[in-house]
């Protein structure tokens, strides 16, 4: 039972521990807080002005035995304190030989997972419960922090470097998944869901994934980081032509011409959208060439080809 109602829940073999210390921690903290305002009042009101209480040095020997005495006692409790953690309650971060290992990789601004099975996931972490889990993780940029309040457990990500966090989920549900490291603009919108589901829906949902990261799939992450969606979405107030069933369709352009969104029309709409506008859209989208490598280009070109048509989209 979790007495701190106003704690995200306990979902992971480790965090009751942490939870424990936590509050064993604060009590320490607010006995010693106690303890110096009683002492403020005590001296305040003991020693205020004209009062009778003796004043004056103390004698030398005394003085001493006090300060080694109370340096001693805090040092022996800070030590307690620090193998206490390092004992029981600090997360171990070699897991089990037999723990599933998944790999993450943290960008501006969004996290890829990608399964021992092949099934990879963007900004979604689907795990069995009551399995060791242990994440291999890098960054592609900057350093990210990769953290799970439920589990109680966080760790830097960081570039050309891997680093590992070892859990065990145990309770089925949805949590969320922040980047606890302050990684440019869009930092606070680093986040995720880590979805923990019953051992069986897990094999299950593993199966029916897309194995191995097609183009478009990194395509559409490339897609979500270039925050494409903020002008190409249906909910954008920026009038932008809508992408869901472009490929092969036919598009009129302001000069007149109608061209068929074959592959190159889709790779120049992206590296230099000025050369050909869509009739009806004023020429305010920033062309890609240079910004992006022709890897990514590539990508966003298959992923924009992988849409299919929406109702009234075309
Ligand atoms: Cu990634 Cu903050």
């Amino acid at each position: 039972m979790n007495p701190f109602t106003f704690f995200p829940p306990e979902a992971a073999a480790g965090a009751a521990p942490v939870d424990r210390a936590f509050f064993w921690l604060l009590l320490l903290a607010v006995s010693i807080c106690l303890l110096l305002f009683v002492l403020i009042v005590v001296f305040s009101v003991r020693y205020r002005r004209c009062s009778k209480a003796r004043r004056g040095k103390l004698p030398e020997i005394i003085s001493r035995e006090f300060e080694i005495g109370w340096t001693t006692a805090t040092l022996f409790i800070a030590i307690f304190i620090f193998w206490w953690f390092v004992g029981g309650i600090a997360t171990p971060t070699a897991a089990p030989r037999q723990a599933l290992e998944i790999h993450v990789v943290a960008r501006q601004w969004m996290w890829k997972v990608q399964h021992a099975g092949g099934a990879s996931e963007i900004d979604e972490l689907h795990l069995p419960t009551n399995t060791p889990v242990q994440l291999v993780m890098t960054s592609e940029d900057v350093i990210h922090s990769f953290y799970v309040p439920a589990f109680r457990v966080k760790q830097d990500v960081l570039p050309d470097r891997t680093t590992e966090l070892a859990f065990t989920p145990t309770v089925i549900g949805t949590y969320n998944l922040l980047c606890a490291e302050y990684c440019g603009t869009q930092h606070s919108h680093m986040t995720g869901e880590i979805v923990v589901m019953a051992q069986a829906a897990y094999a299950a949902w593993e199966r029916q994934q897309p194995h191995g990261d097609s183009l478009a799939r990194q395509g559409a992450a490339l897609f979500s980081t270039l925050g494409c969606a903020g002008c190409h979405s249906a909910q954008s107030t920026v009038h932008a032509p809508k992408l869901e069933g472009l490929f092969h369709a036919r598009v009129a352009l302001t000069d007149g011409r109608n061209v068929t969104a074959d592959e190159e029309y889709l790779r120049q709409a992206i590296a230099d959208p000025r050369a050909e506008i869509v009739a009806g859209y004023s020429p305010i989208m920033p062309g890609y060439a240079g910004v992006i490598s022709t890897a990514d280009l590539a990508s966003l070109v298959a992923y924009l080809e992988s849409l299919p048509a929406t109702k009234g989209s075309r």
